[in-house]
């Protein structure tokens, strides 16, 4: 089941399961990604916004792509460099086919959500500060925007902290606003993207590909094994492309509506999304979030999409007919 006719805006702190993920939505036909939005995250902001383009420019599409916050709200930046690499795609060198806009994030963000109200699904691959950002300034955004999506949080466990998810202990603050908006919000937590491992066998045969987005999609991914090395570890978590995988199929996953705030004061428990399960604050659910997975199908998804690149265009994903979008500016 998809769903067709989606007006997208990604926003992002591409790293490197940002890119796999972008290399997602690009592939599926029957939605149309207006813009991506970037944010500093795994990397500082000067690296996310041109990672942004080098993806699009890999995949042969010109999206426009807005830069965003270079610092959370209020705290210091922490970054994943570590992780992610010093230029956030595990130092796969990738041109610039074009340039940011001059438009910065939050004036785009309003813009379109204003000018399009509940017609725009956001997908949130990162911290959450240029979301709160919006929220922040134009009363109107958080019941004009359609649908948020994100990958963050954590029912249960962290991996920044043993409390917190990376998206959220990045910008706990950004994510209080944006849990406590009001915005029609799934919650792709780690307890799903913690399962959604993709084996290293299917990346290494990536890398020798002869088709040079599934190549490159091998080699980015093929730079994590680092982190993993001497950790028992069975794959690659594909933390934001399940996210992105959520939108294009929701029977991918289940869900249970939980009130969940989040934690900011805590010296040990900072970000943690404190998930109400027994309905103990009597408070009305505000996420619906990812519970269970049905992960076979979540990663053949995955799969023909990047190796869908090597039929040539975008799209080859799933192939039916676009109807025509007609957009308010
Ligand atoms: O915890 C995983 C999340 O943090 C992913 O979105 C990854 O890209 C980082 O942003
Ligand atoms: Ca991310």
């Amino acid at each position: 089941m998809s769903n067709s006719g989606k007006r997208i805006i990604i926003d992002c702190d591409t790293g490197i399961d940002d890119a796999l993920a972008l290399l997602l939505a690009i592939q599926y036909p029957d939605w149309e990604i207006l813009g991506i939005t970037a944010v500093s995250g795994n990397v500082p902001l000067e690296h996310t916004a041109p990672n942004c383009i080098r993806i699009c420019t890999l995949a042969g599409k010109k999206i426009p792509v807005y830069a965003g916050a270079a610092q959370p709200l209020y705290r210091e930046r922490h970054t994943a460099e570590m992780v992610h690499g010093k230029n956030g795609i595990g130092g796969v060198e990738l041109p610039l086919g074009y340039d940011v806009e001059h438009e910065l994030a939050l004036s785009y963000l309003t813009r379109i959500v204003h000018a399009n109200p509940g017609d725009i699904e956001i997908i949130a691959l990162g911290p959450l500060t240029n979301i709160a950002q919006a929220v922040l300034t134009d009363p109107h955004f958080s019941e004009q925007v359609g649908h948020l999506t994100i990958m963050g949080g954590a029912i249960h466990g962290g991996n920044a902290t043993a409390a917190a998810e990376f998206n959220i202990y990045a910008d706990p603050e950004a994510a209080r606003i944006v849990f406590n908006a009001g915005i029609p919000m799934t919650m792709v937590g780690l307890d799903v993207t913690n399962r959604a491992l993709l084996d290293y066998k299917i990346f290494d045969r990536w890398r020798n590909s002869d088709n040079a987005v599934v190549r490159t999609a091998g080699e980015i991914l093929y730079s994590f094994r680092h982190f993993f090395d001497g950790i028992e570890m069975e794959g690659i978590a594909l933390h934001d492309p399940l996210a992105v995988a959520c939108v294009i199929d929701p029977t991918l996953i289940t869900t249970r509506d939980l009130f969940i705030d989040i934690e900011t004061k805590s010296p040990i428990a900072s970000g943690k999304t404190v998930a109400d399960e027994l309905r103990v604050t009597g408070k009305e659910p505000n996420i619906s979030a990812a519970v269970g997975l049905d992960l076979k199908r979540f990663l053949k998804l995955f799969i023909e999409a990047i190796e869908g690149y090597s039929q040539g265009v975008p799209g080859s994903l799933i192939r039916r007919g676009r109807g025509e979008t007609k957009l308010v500016f």
